[in-house]
């Protein structure tokens, strides 16, 4: 073997050489480039290598000092970056446990409740929480003074007392009716607000969504048949509605709709008060006066109307004891909620 391709055996011995340690990587450097490495012995014999060679054989050996260099540079690199992260790793630290979020009960029944109407044709509509008194009110049938009115104890914004909390959703429907033309058909879920004290059963703040029907030829019967199948979506298939007439300034005739008792299947529990039956909603047929005041033309068009509390129904479904469970964000409370729908 003469000197060229003793080099050449040795520019291939970098290219093929396997460094996965720091031992292997500081053989490679000992031996290609330490004080006492191969290539200075090699360079040595330059003495013996003809003079028109003498370049070539000089650029040969630089190759093969490059090539080292690079190797090991690297792979130095490399080694160096893999001891920093394992070095930082502490491996007897407890680790990162990360929870997944659930959504708050309200929401999954808000959202159920949107899901089931929108299967007939309801459309979301949503709008602002802080009212003034004509969408609140008086389109609404309840004139100043009107004894309805104080069914309602309403949150007044001091500097304006046209200016109210909105103490239903039904100031949703007023909206709509003066924005929009029948057919109309719509759900609005929202936050209401009344100057309740504040207990097990009631909060100042809860949910209501409201439902509104307009077209022509709507009937009583319309209001009944949707309202069952809502219900039967909700909470199954066997339960049944009892209809009672009531009063709502805003619907003419009114009615309240109870739902057999789904906790003790109608024998009699705490929460339906030993009655069978649970109240879940109001509703009735959009007063002729509503609709005016709407501009929308009562000889040609009728409708019907409901609304209902989704704490109420969010308890019921859940069996909540405590409204306030709802707006404390005690996640000891929210984390049952995670398989829930
Ligand atoms: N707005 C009523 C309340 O807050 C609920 C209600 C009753 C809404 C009857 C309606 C309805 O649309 O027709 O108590």
């Amino acid at each position: 073997m003469d000197i060229f391709e003793k080099t050449t055996a040795l520019l291939n011995e970098v290219n093929d050489a396997t460094i996965t340690s720091v031992e292997s990587l500081e053989t490679f450097r000992i031996r290609f480039l330490g004080t006492k490495n191969v290539l200075k012995d090699i360079f040595g014999e330059i003495k013996n290598v003809p003079n028109e060679r003498k370049k070539e054989f000089g650029q040969l050996v630089n190759s093969v000092k490059q090539a080292a260099e690079e190797k090991f540079a690297i792979h130095q690199a490399q080694l160096q970056s893999n001891t920093d992260v394992a070095e930082n790793i502490d491996l007897s630290l407890p680790g990162d446990i990360t929870t997944t979020g659930s959504r708050h009960p309200i929401q999954l029944v808000k959202n159920r409740i949107i899901e089931i109407f929108s299967k007939i044709g309801f459309n979301v509509e949503e709008d602002r929480e802080i009212e003034d008194d004509w969408h609140n009110f008086t389109a609404l049938n309840m004139p100043e003074d009107h004894p309805a009115r104080d069914m309602q104890d309403t949150f007044f914004i001091n500097v304006n007392p046209d200016i109210v909390l909105r103490t239903h959703t039904s100031s949703v429907q007023v909206r709509v009716m003066e924005n929009q033309k029948p057919p109309i058909r719509i759900l609005s879920p929202g936050r209401v607000y009344r100057n309740e004290t504040i207990s097990a059963r009631s909060h100042c703040f809860f949910h209501q969504v409201e439902g509104l029907y307009i077209d022509e030829n709507v009937s009583f019967a319309d209001l009944l048949q949707t309202l069952d199948f809502f219900v039967k979506e909700l909470f199954g298939q066997d339960i049944k509605i009892k209809v009672r007439p009531s009063y709502f300034p805003f619907t003419e005739p009114s009615a309240e709709v109870d739902v057999t008792c789904f906790i003790c299947g109608g024998g009699g529990c705490n929460v339906c008060k030993h009655s069978g039956w649970v109240e879940i909603l109001g509703c009735g047929m959009v007063d002729p006066k509503v609709l005016e005041n709407c501009n929308i033309d009562p000889k040609k068009y009728a409708g019907f109307a409901f609304g209902m509390g989704v704490e109420r129904i969010t308890m019921l479904k859940y069996q909540i004891k405590d409204i306030r469970l709802m707006s404390e964000n005690d996640t000891r409370f929210l984390e049952q909620f995670k398989s829930a729908r």
